[in-house]
């Protein structure tokens, strides 16, 4: 067994005790109320969600296991000349909350090169779908095609016991998990590249080694393991996390989980903001005609969008209230590595406007930006300029936080997901207006 599975077991047995506690001594301890606008918009602040991996708090941003990003990026180990660490260090530190040293953090990278052979079908399932697929349709389909490898859905068939759910699950996602860059790059290479498909170097971590398969150099690597870090989790509410914890939840394995959560980061209002983001800006860029941008030509623009009723793409969140701290790292990055690139100037000057903006526009309850305002700039900077790809990067990285997440759900034995649901005439009548 590998220090990261041992790791886990024990901080799962630590773990056990607490939620039979609450759950035996503390049921009916209230947590929330839910009135109607809540439950007609769209749950929005209803705390009935329990999640360890991460902690969403709207002033001050995601914290990973109690650490923010700077305190994340700093704690783990990193390799010899690298500036940010490995994906798989993270996740042994999202799975068990343990900041791993470098060699356990290494032993997993070796872990996940055992597990990273993809099955050749799933290559020919992409192929099979039309070409006018959209890349997300093609990483979902991916994803579920390999529902047949799931150790968890045949040990459950055999009947393993409640306690052992965990272990099959953790197997599962972690071969899922070390598949999918080159599932996304490959997706890339044969939808943009003409086919031209490039193998995997199994002496590369994840993140070295979906660089090296999307056919970009360094420092591509550095940004490869930033992303997928950045956007590993980001709580449970979120239709992403929510959907693949939802389908966990009735023992559907993890293919069907992470496959449906794809489906939902794939929504214009969810991942595909970053995609969108790039559309917008491209065609504000082309509208310019050779013009400087300046900030009065682009909140004519904002407003425009507005006032056609579209959203502003990269602005507003359902739970933060200040500027997306993933957005923020993300901008560090731009301003040491690509600080005079129009496009960067460009996103940077709708960052000055955009606020003031939709603050007068009086809607949104969060005018700063989300992480979407930002990460196209840098995959645009280093050669990714297909702007419908960015969502399979996001999904890479939602995959670890949100896999976590489902082997703690059968650790813990959370149960079938199941709210209650009322009628509009319940509602009227509990309103007193029917
Ligand atoms: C993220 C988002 C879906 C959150 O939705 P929400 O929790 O309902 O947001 P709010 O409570 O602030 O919405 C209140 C109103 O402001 C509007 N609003 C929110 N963000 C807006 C934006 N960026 N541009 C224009 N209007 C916006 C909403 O559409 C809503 O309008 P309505 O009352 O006419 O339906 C929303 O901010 C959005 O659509 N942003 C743009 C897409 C995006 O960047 N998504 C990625 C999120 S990580």
């Amino acid at each position: 067994m590998t220090t990261l599975k041992e790791t886990l077991q024990r901080k799962i047995e630590e773990h056990r005790p607490r939620t039979t506690r609450l759950l035996k001594e503390c049921s009916d301890v209230k947590i929330s109320d839910v009135t109607i606008g809540q439950a007609i918009g769209g749950a929005r602040g209803v705390k009935c969600l329990v999640t360890d991996t991460s902690y969403l708090d709207p002033m001050e941003g995601i914290r990973f296991r109690g650490k923010t990003i700077p305190e994340t990026f700093a704690a783990l180990p990193k390799a010899a000349g690298r500036e940010y660490p490995s994906v798989e260090s993270f996740w042994y530190y999202i799975l068990t909350g343990e900041i791993p040293t470098l060699e356990e953090a290494q032993a997993v990278e070796a872990d996940f090169k055992e597990r990273a052979q993809v099955p050749a079908y799933v290559f020919d399932v992409v192929r099979a779908l039309p070409a006018d697929s959209h890349p997300m349709a093609m990483f979902s389909s991916a994803i579920l095609s390999m529902q047949r490898e799931s150790i968890f859905a045949r040990r459950h068939r055999e009947g393993m016991g409640k306690m052992e759910y965990w272990d099959p699950m953790y197997e599962d996602c972690s071969n899922l998990l070390a598949r999918l860059p080159e599932i996304g790059a490959f997706i890339y290479r044969h939808k943009f590249k003409g086919g031209d498909i490039i193998a995997p170097d199994k002496s590369l971590d994840l993140g070295g080694n979906f660089a090296h398969m999307m056919g970009i150099g360094s420092p591509y690597d550095e940004v490869a393991r930033m992303y997928f870090i950045l956007h590993s989790d980001h709580e449970s509410g979120n239709v992403s996390a929510h959907t693949i914890h939802l389908v966990a939840s009735a023992l559907s394995d993890c293919y069907y989980a992470l496959s449906a959560g794809i489906n939902g980061l794939a929504g214009p209002l969810h991942g595909l903001a970053n995609e969108n983001v790039l559309r917008w800006t491209q065609k504000f860029m082309e509208g310019l005609e050779g013009q400087e941008p300046t900030e009065e030509i682009i909140r004519k623009a904002l407003w425009d969008t507005l006032n056609s009723g579209q959203v502003i793409p990269g602005y507003g969140h359902a739970v933060l209230r200040k500027t997306d701290p993933r957005y923020t790292s993300q901008r560090e990055f731009c301003l040491k590595n690509l600080p005079d690139y129009p496009l960067f100037k460009v996103i940077s000057m709708i960052y000055k406007v955009a606020p003031d903006v939709l603050k007068e526009h009086g809607k949104a309850k969060n005018p700063w930006p989300n992480v979407d305002a930002q990460s196209g700039v840098v995959q645009w900077y280093y050669g990714v300029t297909e702007y419908s790809f960015y969502t399979v990067l996001f999904g890479i990285g939602r995959a670890i936080g949100t896999l976590a997440n489902i082997v703690w759900d059968r650790a813990l034995g959370y149960p079938i997901e199941r709210p209650k649901s009322l009628t509009t005439a319940m509602l009227e009548e509990m309103a007193g207006i029917r």
